[in-house]
């Protein structure tokens, strides 16, 4: 497959290539390395990145900021920040793939897992990530083509730590294997929270 990875760079983006690429066509995109240059803020940017990188089969997207303050230190801007950022940059990036990607082709996203589990200061990072999962289960009931759209919710990325049975950070090489099932399996629609892919 040929696939985009928007954050190709980053803490999870960095391990989501070295999970594909061993059986997979990766092209590596964030705003200042990579094959190609694109800001997820700037849909002119993600129109023009994927135009010039033709027809793919996947695009998939670890990158995007939201605001952490406790609710009553939010501002109008932080709030705009959250959802132009990591909110609207996937959602527009996800609009402006549909046509460019090859039939039964697949968008997989980013959210968090504070969207459902929330912590103190994570208002807005909750409220962006719960957003993104809202998107996708619906938008995967208008896509076309057999194309499927997917979101990971990744815990916090890190060495691994254990607090009793639970997971506290995750190795970002362990979830990548969320994002490896978003783009090679079938579902549709699906949000995925990746602890259970901690290989303990
Ligand atoms: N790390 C965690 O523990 C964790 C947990 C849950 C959810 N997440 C989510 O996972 C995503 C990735 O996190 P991360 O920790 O891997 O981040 P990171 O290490 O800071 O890496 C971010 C990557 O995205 C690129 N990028 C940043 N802003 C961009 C933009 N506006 N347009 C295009 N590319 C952009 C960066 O490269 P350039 O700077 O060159 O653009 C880099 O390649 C984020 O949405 C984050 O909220 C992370």
């Amino acid at each position: 497959m040929k696939i985009i990875i928007i954050g190709a760079t980053g803490k999870i983006g960095s391990a989501i290539v070295a999970a594909l690429a061993p059986r997979h066509q990766i092209i590596a995109v964030s705003r200042s390395t990579g094959d190609y240059r694109a800001d997820i803020t700037d849909a002119e940017s993600l129109a023009k990145m994927l135009a010039d990188v033709g027809l793919v089969d996947a695009v998939v997207v670890a990158a995007g900021g939201a605001a952490w303050k406790p609710l009553m230190e939010l501002t109008d801007a932080d709030f705009a920040f959250s959802l132009g950022n990591k909110l609207m940059g996937q959602v527009n990036l996800a609009r402006i793939a549909i046509p460019l990607l090859r039939d039964n082709g697949s968008i997989t996203l980013t959210s968090g897992i504070y969207g459902r589990e929330p912590v103190p200061s994570a208002t807005a990072v909750g409220l962006v990530n719960s957003a993104i999962e809202g998107f996708a289960r619906a938008a995967a009931l208008d896509l076309p083509r057999g194309l499927r759209i997917n979101v990971v919710s990744p815990p916090l990325v890190g060495d691994l730590e254990m607090a009793g049975d639970k997971v506290k950070r995750m190795p970002s090489g362990d979830l990548a294997l969320a994002y490896v099932e978003c783009v090679e399996g079938t579902g549709n629609g699906q949000v995925i929270d990746a602890r259970p892919f901690a290989r303990l």
